[in-house]
């Protein structure tokens, strides 16, 4: 799979919702009725973390969840991505990108979100064809402003921001021509999953899910 090839899934996903859920899944027990309340609530579209040692097999427990696309998200190197193919990603996510995570994401035909935080970044990225990328941090690296100003010169790169955004700031990125969608952990805290509150969970899904763009 190309780049382009990618950017063009790539963009199909992040047109599915206005928030992708990114899940730091510590117990795999948790992941299949996680997917569902977020599926419920609106969010098919699911970035499972790989920061975890149970993060694989919450993958696995998520691909089996009707209506959901699960891709997995922090991949940091060629195994990273090849495993998280074998666990039933149908995507990756890189917080930053490197030759090497791009030559596995081809060599898997696995969808890549390619990270970048600055115009050099971006730029790089698309001279090898993604026009879909992640911006991250977004927060810290300026924010709602600074991707605004990227969209004058680069419209052809869309972003999916994350990295500080919550119910409070997301509509700022969602309000630019260059944001497909943004990213976001808030969705599931750590708390409610610890406590297994699904209804919890699927009302913040269903909140972020009418959010505008
Ligand atoms: C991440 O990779 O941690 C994401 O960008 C989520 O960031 P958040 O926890 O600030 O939403």
């Amino acid at each position: 799979m190309t780049p382009a090839e990618a950017s063009v899934e790539t963009e199909k996903l992040c047109r599915l919702a206005p928030v992708i859920p990114v899940l730091v899944i510590e117990d795999a027990s948790t992941a299949r009725p996680l997917a569902e309340a977020l599926v419920r609530g609106g969010l098919p579209v699911l970035e499972v973390t790989l920061r975890t040692d149970a993060a694989l097999a919450a993958i696995s427990e998520m691909a089996r969840v009707e209506g959901g696309v699960v891709g997995a998200g922090t991949l940091l190197t060629p195994a990273d991505m090849k495993a998280a193919k074998e666990a039933g990603a149908l995507f990756g996510v890189t917080p930053g990108t490197t030759d090497a995570l791009i030559d596995a994401a081809r060599a898997e035909s696995l969808p890549l979100l390619p990270g970048a935080a600055t115009a050099s970044e971006a730029m790089c990225l698309l001279e090898k064809g993604y026009t879909v990328q992640k911006f991250f941090p977004a927060e810290p690296a300026g924010g709602a402003k600074y991707l605004k100003s990227l969209s004058a010169p680069l419209p052809q790169i869309r972003f999916c921001p994350t990295g500080g955004i919550g119910l409070g700031n997301a509509a700022d990125y969602l309000s630019l021509p260059n944001v497909l969608c943004v990213g976001g952990s808030w969705i599931a805290p750590p708390e409610m999953l610890r406590a297994g509150d699904w209804d919890a969970i699927a009302d913040l899904a269903r909140e972020a899910a009418t959010l505008a763009r």
